[in-house]
């Protein structure tokens, strides 16, 4: 008689770009190999300091192994895992709009369900209008706009065709957030855009997508294929097509978006008109970042009064933060809005590597404020932060240790600026480039005090006239490093 085969055992593996970067392809090609094994790619959990992971079913629920080497691989199963629940940085998040990351494979249509679309369909636009707005849903792209009252705008606006699009052009150094959504969960984009489409009477989206994500282009391509054959998008009269940028940080200022989406050079447009109001080819256009509408299945399913339930007096929800920089634990924390940033950097982060002393944190991208040790007591919130002279922006959280020269650092960030200005205003055309000279001639010693003067005039100057936050904001990183890190402009005038 023929022994019943053994039941394969099943392997989850995460089939992020970070995790693959770390070496998820090779283990799960050399997992593959093993007798009785199925491997299962999954999105990542975003705890990148532990991939490559090998997830396992146990009757806790799912653990892991960690950070796996492909040659650790064939006596992997002798080794007790790791149970996830047992892995502070993941069992202390709140997790939400990335609840299923590290469990669901990202391409599967049924699994995902669509059911807050289910019961969109059965709400009138005006119902979903007053929910989103009730729930204050702020945009999480940077600029913090409450996303209800844009929407409101493009549905109370009588020019159609109306349109729909998703910022995905995720410029902020050190921020992967909407990556991860695209790779890893992109029917739930799919599925806010959908609503967002049915609120507001728009027939047409558009996902931009910058070029740097080759994988998150071709999965969420995968996606809406699949979403058009299954009938997803024509049962909601919507159809959404991917652009790809080519490179430019501008292009995620959403008029130089749209003027990219039509086809010309990403140069920013004069507001008013609004892209609410005169968006995308001069029509009625909802424009956000894809956390905002990937947040809105959660409230259209669970309601405005969960969305209210968490976070702060007007930061609401949760946001994904994303360590990077010279930390232990670099990966994807989602937590309610008014943590301190000491406890992220800290309890999630895990603080500095050995060896490393802690000398500032930037939040929010190129454009943010750096944070001297005794602001770490500041709170994660919009308007906390702005209280402090920064942003949140995307929720980019990178740490620099005191081997950070920080007229280095400001230097770099308004070379930045510089080099990605759009050249449409003077402050910011002109500006950029004079403050960056001002910063290399005090890197080189052949700066004198009133230099320094002007650096600060300069960026007064940029702050209060530039067309668009490029400009208005690329000062921050210098005027901050000037006032928290005096010692390391002062050594060398
Ligand atoms: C220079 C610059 C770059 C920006 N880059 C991005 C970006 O990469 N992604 C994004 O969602 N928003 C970006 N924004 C903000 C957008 O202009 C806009 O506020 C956002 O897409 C609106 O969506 P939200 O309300 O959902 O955040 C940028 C703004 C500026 C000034
Ligand atoms: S601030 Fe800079 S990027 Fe923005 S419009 Fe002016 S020149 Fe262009």
């Amino acid at each position: 008689m023929i022994a019943p085969a053994a039941k394969p055992q099943t392997v989850y593996v995460a089939d992020d770009s970070t995790a693959i970067a770390a070496g998820a392809n090779r283990v799960a090609a050399e997992l593959s190999r093993l007798p009785n094994v199925r491997v299962v790619r999954t999105s990542s959990r975003g705890a990148f300091f532990l991939e490559p992971m090998v997830e396992v079913d146990t009757p806790q629920g799912r653990a892991a192994y960690l950070n796996v080497q492909p040659r650790e691989v064939p006596g992997l199963f002798r080794k007790k895992p790791v149970p996830l629940a047992r892995i502070p940085f993941l069992a202390k998040q709140t997790r939400y709009t990335f609840a299923r990351f590290g469990e669901n494979e990202p391409l599967d249509l049924a699994g995902y369900g669509f059911r807050a679309w289910q019961k969109a369909r059965e709400m009138s636009p005006q119902q979903i209008l007053a929910e989103i707005k009730r729930a204050n849903l702020r945009g999480r792209g940077g600029a913090a706009f409450p996303a209800g009252i844009k929407w409101q705008t493009t549905a109370d606006t009588p020019t159609e065709p109306k349109y729909i699009v998703a910022n995905a052009d995720e410029g902020d150094p050190g921020t992967y957030a909407d990556r991860m959504i695209l790779e890893g969960e992109p029917y739930r984009l799919l599925e806010g855009m959908m609503i967002a489409a049915r609120a507001v009477g728009a027939r047409q989206g558009y996902i931009y997508i910058r070029s740097e994500y080759p994988a998150a282009i071709q999965k969420m391509r995968a996606a809406i294929a699949q979403a058009r054959e299954f009938g997803v998008l024509s049962e909601s009269q919507f159809d959404v097509d991917v652009v790809v940028g080519a490179g430019a940080y501008i292009c995620g200022e959403e008029t130089a978006l749209l003027e990219s989406i039509e086809g010309k050079r990403g140069m920013v447009r004069y507001k008013p008109p609004f892209p609410a109001v005169e968006g995308l080819w001069g029509k009625p256009t909802v424009i956000n970042n894809v956390i905002t509408l990937a947040t809105v299945p959660d409230i259209i399913l669970r309601g405005a009064d969960w969305h209210l339930s968490l976070g702060t007096e007007t930061s609401k929800g949760t946001m994904p933060l994303q360590l990077a920089g010279q930390i232990r634990q670099p990966g994807l924390v989602e937590v309610p809005f008014g943590l301190t940033l000491e406890e992220v950097i800290y309890d999630f982060g895990g603080g500095l590597p050995r060896g490393c002393r802690f000398k500032a944190v930037q939040v929010g991208g190129p454009l943010g404020a750096l944070f001297p040790a005794r602001l770490l007591n500041t709170r994660i919130c919009f308007d906390a932060l702005a209280k402090a002279g920064g942003i949140l922006g995307h929720g980019g959280i990178v740490v620099y240790d005191d081997q950070t020269d920080m007229v280095q650092l400001a230097h770099h960030f308004m070379e930045f600026t510089a080099n990605e200005s759009c050249g449409k205003c003077t402050p910011c055309r002109i500006g950029s480039t004079r403050a960056s000279e001002l910063l290399q001639a005090v890197l080189d010693g052949d700066a004198v005090p009133e230099d320094i003067a002007l650096l600060r005039e300069l960026g007064d100057t940029m702050k209060n006239g530039s067309l668009c936050g490029l400009g208005a904001m690329a000062p921050a990183p210098v005027l901050t490093a000037l006032e928290y890190f005096p010692n390391d402009f002062g050594r060398r005038l």
